[in-house]
């Protein structure tokens, strides 16, 4: 009988079976724990973002702005815009006071537009309106105007860069 004729007893034996199957369960117990060890590492990415590289992105609040005295300021008409960090401002002197606007529309960010005939803001990208306290006129925007905070310090007007509360 020729070598290449005689059977391989070594591919179907017992034992060669038996260490197939040992195989495959190390495989899926790998298998198993890789899995494991992914579902347990995912996050880490996520949260090392969180408190490493997001806080540098944060919107960090401008310096109060001190503009002068309410006499000097409204002395032809009752509104006043101005710059407060990146944010367009809009003090308003009313029946109700003096109140600091942020001028960016709560719909979708557009930058809306004192109307002193109309006595609204008008945001011209959807046609959004705003009353002079800043509460929604008018449809899309859902939300008021963001009021922000103002204190009069030594006879000035200083507006801050935080929501009032
Ligand atoms: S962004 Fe002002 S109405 Fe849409």
């Amino acid at each position: 009988m020729a070598i290449s004729e005689q059977p391989n007893h070594a591919e179907h034996s017992p034992q060669s079976v038996s260490e197939d199957e040992a195989n495959e369960r190390r495989r899926f117990a790998r298998l198993l724990l890789a899995g494991a060890i992914t579902a347990y590492a995912a996050p880490f990415p996520y949260v090392l973002y969180q408190f490493l590289v997001a806080p540098a992105f944060r919107h960090k609040p401008a310096s109060p702005l001190a503009l002068g005295s309410a006499e000097s300021l409204f002395v032809t008409q009752n509104y006043i815009a101005t710059k407060l960090g990146d944010k367009n401002v809009m003090l308003l002197r009313s029946a109700d006071g003096i109140k600091a606007f942020n001028l960016r529309c709560t719909h979708a960010g557009c930058t809306v537009e004192w109307q002193p005939n109309m006595q609204k803001f008008v945001c011209h990208c959807h046609g959004g309106e705003f009353h002079a306290d800043g509460s929604v006129a008018k449809i899309p925007p859902t939300k008021p105007l963001e009021e922000l905070t103002i204190k009069h310090e030594n006879g000035q007007i200083v507006v801050y860069d935080a929501v009032m509360r």
